[in-house]
């Protein structure tokens, strides 16, 4: 018997216990256990067999890490049928999260029973596959086609209860889960019950399976397992056997266990996890957090604030006038009551974050006992400067300053306060309370036990934290900068903003970067270029399109025009008929004749553009490991999921490729497309980023 197995025999039940922490995940030796427990049961003599985990969960699926190495007898599906076709009583006993390959031995297992608090699901299509081992075919059978459907395209767990609904699990029952699968494996066979095989059950009702493959594809942007899923469900359904159905499920598993789309979710799935477990904070300790000073109650301010309440801190909001905090408090409140109708918090949770929770001040002395002051201020260095000399004067020693400055020097807002050290910035994205990402940027001198304190606010507010240095724009806003200089090259050599936007729609970006910029506001990308546009190097090329756009006072979404024209009340906008006028002008003052663009060649430049600045920015130890960049990208910028991040996604391409490419594209402009050293020496030594990623976590 394997370790993490454990076998006993009690009276005539054999039980079989899972001891792979930390969540029992169905590994080699998990799987030669169970195999070998049921083998053992039977010779034993025992009547009834009870499978359940030690520990945190019953058996959150197959073991990750396991994917794209050869699979090692036995197979998850081959065990799982083993358990079905055991002629003894097999029982599993759920806690925790019964997950994946977990559920999917479950549902081999005869009866199934759950304590309350147990979630179950089949969340393989977020990593890129889809369930292999029977779980397309056995859920429709238990749960009919549209709830098994629902829950393998959605990945979406469900609770104890809505899985007795379902008729997924047999029973719900309180207390440990030995003790109530030991329970009701004796009643089982007090009451002489049949083994009772999910394989043996008829065929699910089959639907309209290609209206809704069309559906989910779409909907999936590119993400191909929800889809792929769909069609082994449809085997389920349409299959002359059980046997015939697993065996389509297997074909469609390997197709997907063998795509690039799973190494990008698989990629996403350890890095959220890594991103936040940086060498440098090992044992250090954060500062204390319980009141959280917030200056400033615009959208981002608000959503700060928002973000802070919902996680169970107080807040002094700060704000020049009564009037202006008084609309800040308006602004945090619609924000909270969005979170009442997703259900998220309560009346009464409300009214005590709005009336007890949040504080509103117009005069510093408010941030005299904060924790940690967060500044969502006009983003301009001397009004960031006041800031900062006010709140060196009036806060606590040991109080967290930090800046949520989008591109500023925050080495320089540090050095105008007599405490550098306690100087952070915290780039939040809007709006704060619904956005993942938080990028903690470490200045010169700032201390690691802020740092510290910085990742644990981001872990209170539910975020995704990555660890930047200082430069203009941190992490995403410079790489952002860079592709969307591509694409603005592109528009003036030929492109238009709205072949480019589908283009990268196309690749599975949320919007492209022209939608993006008009819900972003183009007032915001117009203050940057103005600020940098004294120390440009001659040799940029710099569109005037963009500008025009905004000295005719058109900001995007906001003023109801930008790339696009959008009507109150519609969702989207159509394309604004006066942006090609402009560009053509544009175009014409620099006398280029414009050429055609394929959607490919818009990606491919696109792509190249952002994995070069990616590799510069790792480069430059702005981003320690690449995959600061992916999550960065992934959880800030609507970069699709199923791509890793971008230098996942150039790992996948192939480095040397993408740099061939960027050194064609030098021929045209060699001021842009100068090559990142980083990109040079991995291609010549014939390493990837993912290489780099396993060195430095
Ligand atoms: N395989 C390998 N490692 C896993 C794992 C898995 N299935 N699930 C979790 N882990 C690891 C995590 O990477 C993490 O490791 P580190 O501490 O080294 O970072 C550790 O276990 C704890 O995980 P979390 O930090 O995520 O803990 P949590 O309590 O927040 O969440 C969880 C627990 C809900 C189980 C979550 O880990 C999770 O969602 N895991 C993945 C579940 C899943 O997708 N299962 C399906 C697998 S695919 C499958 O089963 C395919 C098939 O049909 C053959």
């Amino acid at each position: 018997m394997s370790n993490a197995i454990k076998y006993e025999k009690i009276g005539d039940i054999a039980v079989l216990t899972a001891q792979n922490p930390p969540v029992n995940a169905l590994g080699v030796d998990v799987r030669k256990g169970l195999l070998a427990g049921i083998q053992q049961a039977e010779n034993d003599g025992a009547k009834a067999v009870l499978i359940y985990g030690d520990g945190r969960t019953y058996f959150a699926g197959a073991d990750i890490r396991e994917f794209g190495k050869p699979m090692l007898d036995p197979g998850l599906p081959d065990l799982c049928n083993r358990i079905e076709a055991s002629p003894l009583i097999v029982v599993s006993s759920m806690h925790g999260t019964a997950l994946g390959g977990g559920l999917e031995v479950a549902l081999s297992s005869h009866y199934r029973i759950a304590v309350p608090s147990a979630k179950m699901g089949l969340p393989e299509v977020h990593l890129g596959i889809l369930p292999g081992a029977g779980g397309t075919q056995r859920l429709p059978r238990v749960a009919g086609t549209e709830a098994a459907l629902d829950m393998i395209t959605s990945g979406r767990p469900i609770k104890a209860g809505e899985a007795l609904e379902k008729g997924i699990i047999d029973r719900v029952t309180e207390g440990e889960p030995r003790e109530i699968g030991l329970a009701y494996a004796q009643e089982l066979l007090d009451a002489g019950a049949a083994r009772r095989a999910v394989g043996d059950m008829p065929a699910p009702e089959a639907i309209d399976f290609d209206v809704r493959y069309e559906t989910l594809l779409k909907k999936g942007r590119g993400q191909l397992s929800p889809a792929t899923a769909m069609r082994a469900v449809q085997a389920a359904c349409e299959a002359d056997s059980f046997e015939a159905g697993i065996k389509r499920e297997r074909e469609l598993f390997m197709e997907l266990m063998n795509s690039d789309q799973r190494l990008g979710m698989v990629h996403a799935f350890f890095s959220e996890r890594a991103v936040s477990k940086l060498p440098e904070l090992k044992g250090v300790a954060p500062r204390a957090l319980a009141d959280i000073g917030v200056i400033g109650g615009g959208t981002m301010g608000a959503g700060i604030a928002t973000a802070a309440l919902l996680s169970g801190l107080s807040v002094t909001m700060l704000e020049m006038t009564d009037e202006a905090a008084t609309a800040a408090k308006d602004r945090i409140a619609g924000n909270l009551q969005g979170a009442v109708k997703r259900g998220k918090i309560s009346a009464d949770q409300f009214e005590a974050l709005t009336n007890q929770s949040l504080t509103l001040a117009t005069d510093y002395t408010s941030l005299a006992n904060a924790d940690l002051v967060v500044e969502a201020v006009f983003e301009e260095m001397s009004v960031k400067k006041i800031v900062f000399t006010q709140l060196d004067e009036v806060c606590k020693p040991g109080a967290v300053l930090a800046t949520n400055t989008s591109y500023l020097d925050v080495n320089e807002i540090a050095a105008c306060t007599k405490r550098p050290e306690d100087v952070i910035g915290l780039h939040f994205f809007s709006p704060a309370h619904v956005m993942k990402l938080l990028e903690v940027v470490v200045a010169d001198k700032t201390s690691i036990d802020v740092v510290a304190t910085g990742f644990a606010l981001g872990k209170m507010l539910n975020k995704i934290s990555v660890r930047a240095g200082v430069c203009d724009g941190f992490i995403g806003n410079r790489i952002l900068s860079t592709y969307r200089a591509c694409a603005d090259h592109m528009i003036l050599d030929g492109a238009s903003p709205y072949q480019i936007d589908k283009a990268l729609t196309g690749f599975g970006f949320a919007m492209g970067p022209f939608a993006v910029a008009d819900l972003a506001g183009l007032d915001i990308g117009w203050a940057s270029r103005k600020r940098l546009a004294p120390t440009r190097d001659a040799r940029e090329r710099v569109p005037s399109f963009p500008d025009k756009l905004c000295e005719d006072g058109h900001f995007g979404q906001k003023t109801g025009k930008g790339y696009y024209v959008y009507e109150a009340g519609k969702r989207g906008g159509t394309p604004n008929p006066d942006v090609p006028a402009l560009i053509e002008a544009n175009r014409a003052e620099l006398a280029i004749t414009p050429r055609d663009f394929t959607d490919a060649e818009i990606t491919r430049r696109y792509m190249c553009a952002m994995v070069n600045e990616a590799a510069k920015v790792v480069g430059e130890g702005i981003a320690q490991r690449p995959l600061d960049v992916d999550m960065t990208l992934l959880f800030g910028y609507g970069f699709p999921r199923y791509r890793g991040g971008p230098l996942k996604w150039a790992d996948i391409e192939g480095l040397d490729g993408i740099l061939a490419d960027i050194m064609a594209y030098a021929k045209e402009d060699d001021y842009f497309w100068q090559p990142a050293p980083l990109l040079q020496q991995l291609v010549a030594e014939g390493r990837t980023f993912d290489d780099l990623n396993r060195e430095n976590s």
